[in-house]
């Protein structure tokens, strides 16, 4: 279809999916023409109407060459005339990227398009006028400003004379898009790269230069009441997380922000995700339910977690107990998974005190087939977490020669595998939702200090913290953190539970109540644990070492390693 805007300029238009549904609209950013929708509308159109155009001077549309007919004013006018062809009697749901955002935020602020625009979900497109009076308080935000400046860079590069279409003509710039888009390109992306000619390369530049410094400079920030939905990818190269959630908060006043995996291109690289949160938002604006994501984006609750889902292992007690806790206390809701249930029963009866939801599953975290039931059972009836917490655990003590076949199989399972399983299972569910998410894994001290009283313990634990190096290498490109948390001695039933090998039972007795007492002389409470383990996966640390002891013997581990043999040798058992 072609569309005449108010200056006479031809827009070429493109619909799909079955008429009567409700209606989006797809604008498209620079330097792109409507095709970079394409997989996310193959989606949305199975269920939608999809209207997508081709921006002025791009793609099939007339390409004006004065600059004023390229000012946002103009571009509004556009917009206005295909939602007249479009939908006339009906509000549309609008979908913008890039500069088709940036273009959309005057009209969804303009009294005009008050009922004509039923939502609105932008991606990495902020209203210029927005942003402008964001910059302007810059001693509210110093870093996030500074970091945005040196991320719009290109955009002074634009306003030159012949310089940027000579940059598009000689290729360096594709370069550059090249590499924005390959970085931190998740596994999940989609392959192939949007088609775009030099013309829309070209023609767009006058984007820039008929509208950035005009309302940079001087901003005129509008106001909305249309439902805005910001999806911010964390790894966009060009457009900042902060601008994107922070610039329209005080001129949206029913604004949803979230963050997802994913750079500026997001919207040609995980079109599955990108439509299915557009897909959520729509129908909750028609009157569907809040999904769980959806309140989260809200932000009703305070705290770093608020309203995130955190699935806790071995959290009946100790360290997992206290780390459901302070999670709560940050506003997380909580699923706890143990071997016992009446201790998980009384974790959530806590945690619900604190006010948030929390749920007790029965799983033996060495168990593969449980943890599959375990795993969609959460994704299912609660949504995919947010943060997975590997603690379940078992301690073992006792020599090597003393350890059999039988006790290495327990403590691997539980230590080891319970860890393998949890990560696997609940990353592979973070990836394919494209929303990010962390992992945590409760290590210990032993993981890098070896010792003749603990070789079973100390190897699962060692190889966790291997496990967890491995995985922040793999998951940080899919925007998951991956944390291990290493704790010395800490003042939990783990004493009474520990199995030393190659002893009878009275000599089990004996060392447990030494270990017992000596834990307890140390003091070290699980709820000094789980603030640090909380705040370390707040800040994605890679590794938090946990009381001085776990400091030290770390220090000790890089910097003396002989020092940590002759250490090893020692039987604590025996002081
Ligand atoms: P704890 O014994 O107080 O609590 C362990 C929890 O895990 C219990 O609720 C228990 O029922 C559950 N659990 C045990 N086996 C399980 C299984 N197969 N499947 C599911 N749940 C299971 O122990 P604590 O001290 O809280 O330990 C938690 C984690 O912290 C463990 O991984 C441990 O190795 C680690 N850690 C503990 C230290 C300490 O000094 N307490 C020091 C360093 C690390």
């Amino acid at each position: 279809m072609r569309v005449t805007s108010t200056d006479g300029v031809g827009l070429a238009v493109y619909e799909q999916g079955p008429a009567g549904r409700p209606v989006i609209v797809a604008v498209h950013g620079y330097p792109d023409n409507h095709s970079v929708w394409d997989g996310v509308v193959a989606v949305l159109a199975e269920r939608y109407r999809v209207v997508t155009y081709d921006v002025r001077g791009c793609g099939a549309s007339d390409k004006p060459g004065r600059r004023e007919a390229y000012r946002l004013g103009q571009l509004v006018e556009d917009l206005g005339a295909v939602l007249d062809a479009v939908s006339p009697d009906r509000p549309v749901h609008l979908l913008a990227h890039d500069w088709g955002s940036i273009q959309s935020w005057p009209a969804i602020c303009s009294p005009r398009f008050a009922t004509r625009v039923a939502s609105f979900t932008s991606i990495s497109g902020p209203s210029l006028d927005h942003a402008g009076t964001w910059m302007r308080e810059a001693t509210k935000h110093p870093g996030a400003t500074l970091r945005q400046l040196l991320e719009s860079h290109y955009t002074v590069l634009f306003q030159l004379p012949i310089l940027p279409e000579l940059a598009w003509r000689t290729g360096r710039l594709d370069q550059l898009m090249a590499v924005s888009r390959g970085r931190r390109r998740s596994s999940a992306a989609a392959d192939g790269k949007p088609p775009r000619s030099d013309a829309d390369k070209i023609n767009g530049l006058e984007l820039y230069r008929a509208n950035m410094f005009s309302h940079l400079s001087r901003p005129r920030p509008g106001r909305t009441r249309v439902p805005v939905q910001v999806l911010a990818p964390v790894d966009d190269m060009f457009v900042s997380v902060a601008l994107q959630t922070q610039a329209p908060k005080p001129y949206a006043s029913n604004l949803r922000t979230r963050t997802i995996s994913g750079g500026h291109w997001v919207i040609s690289d995980r079109p599955d995700v990108v439509a299915r949160l557009t897909a959520e938002f729509v129908e909750f604006v028609g009157g569907g339910d809040e999904t769980r994501a959806l309140a989260k984006s809200r932000q009703r609750r305070h705290g770093t977690f608020a309203g995130r889902l955190v699935v806790i292992t071995g959290g009946g007690r100790g360290i997992g107990r206290a780390c459901a806790l302070e999670f709560a206390r940050h506003g997380a809701d909580v699923i706890i998974a143990d071997v016992d249930d009446a201790a998980a029963k009384q974790t959530v009866t806590l945690v619900r005190a604190a006010g948030v939801e929390a749920a007790a599953y029965h799983l033996d975290v060495s168990d593969a087939e449980g943890w599959e039931r375990f795993a969609m059972r959460v994704r299912d009836d609660h949504g995919v977490p947010d943060v997975i917490v590997n603690n379940a655990g078992i301690g073992m003590a006792g020599p090597f020669l003393g350890t059999t076949v039988a006790d290495w199989e327990q403590i691997i399972g539980v230590n080891l595998w319970g860890v393998i399983h949890g990560s696997r299972l609940f990353a592979a569910q973070m990836v394919q939702r494209g929303e990010g998410g962390h992992v945590v894994n409760i290590a210990s001290a032993a993981a890098y200090s070896p010792s003749r009283i603990y070789p079973a313990y100390a190897t699962t634990k060692a190889a966790v913290l291997m496990l967890t190096e491995c995985l922040r290498a793999e998951l940080g490109h899919e925007g998951i953190g991956v944390t291990a948390i290493c704790p010395g001695f800490i003042d939990t039933d783990i004493t009474r539970t520990t199995v030393h090998v190659g002893v009878d039972e009275a000599a089990q007795q004996s060392l447990r109540e030494h270990a017992v007492a000596s834990y307890a002389r140390r003091n070290y409470t699980p709820e000094r644990v789980a603030k640090h383990a909380v705040r370390a996966a707040a800040r994605n640390k890679p590794v938090a070492a946990i009381t001085a002891e776990s400091k030290l013997l770390r220090t000790i581990s890089r910097f003396a390693p002989p020092l940590a043999r002759q250490v090893a040798k020692v039987d604590l058992n025996k002081l």
